[in-house]
């Protein structure tokens, strides 16, 4: 059976070894042989589509702006770099266009997870996000994954592009996973691997494909492939202990 996403993808870029979601992160995912990445879109002020996990600056030095207060001239002068190494000072935020355009020069694939920003509406983010036709060039290369834990968000993603796959997102499955997949068809199931539950990957696992957050050491990793797990996002996809418990990606 071949899944579109290998059993190691790129969590934020490859996270252990570069600044999350940013440029100089996809680069070395590139040179460091990884195959798919998982990258985080969310939506400023001024409806810009910036690469960001976070909906505040805090992480990035203290700072205290948030996301949605911000347009995209003032997100340009953010230092993404520094607060993970001085070696990055000056690492700018990544805007999806430019992200886009990288991960097709780099020959990557992406998992785009639509992180719902709380202070916004949900709507014109996905619509912002869908009408980019990098995404479409993506798909037709069968290259692209789109995510979120918000699932309404999906549901809006299928109707507009009802062949793209979706990865259903969340935080703390249980047994009612299935309920809030009325709206969309997913095409994986991806979740925090805490609270997977060998019945549930069993169960998740004999209808998609399943991966699992944020796996970082090769016992956790080896366990959920045991469970049937198909992968898993990590911030060490590149490492030669992690690499060696897939048999190819
Ligand atoms: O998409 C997998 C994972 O990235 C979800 O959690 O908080 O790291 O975006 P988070
Ligand atoms: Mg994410």
């Amino acid at each position: 059976m071949s899944y579109l996403m290998p059993g190691l993808i790129g969590h934020r870029g490859v996270a252990s070894e570069a600044p999350e979601n940013t440029a100089i992160g996809l680069k070395r995912c590139k040179s460091l042989g990884i195959k798919w990445v998982e990258l985080d879109v969310t939506q400023a002020g001024d409806g810009s589509l910036v690469m960001m996990h976070d909906e505040t600056l805090e992480r990035f030095g203290g700072r205290p702006e948030r996301i949605s207060n911000m347009d995209r001239e003032a997100l340009m002068k953010v230092d993404a770099g520094t607060w993970f190494s001085p070696v990055f000072a000056g690492e700018p935020l990544l805007f999806l266009e430019e992200a886009l355009d990288l991960v097709k020069t780099l020959g990557l694939g992406l998992n785009l997870e639509i992180k719902v920003n709380p202070d916004l509406p949900v709507a014109p983010l996905v619509d912002a996000v869908v009408a980019n036709r990098g995404l479409d060039a993506l798909h037709n290369g069968e290259r692209l994954v789109i995510s979120s834990f918000d699932h309404t968000a999906l549901a809006r993603v299928a109707q507009q592009k009802p062949n793209w796959a979706l990865g259903a997102l969340y935080e703390g499955v249980t047994e009612q996973w299935a309920e809030s997949l009325t709206d969309f068809t997913p095409y994986s199931i991806h979740t925090d691997f805490e609270s997977l539950t060998a019945k549930l990957a069993a169960e998740i696992r004999a209808q998609y494909p399943l991966y699992c957050y944020t796996v970082n050491d090769p016992i956790t990793f080896q366990r959920l492939l045991d469970m049937g797990v198909t992968g898993v996002f990590s911030d060490r996809a590149h490492a030669p202990d992690m690499r060696a418990l897939v048999k190819a990606g």
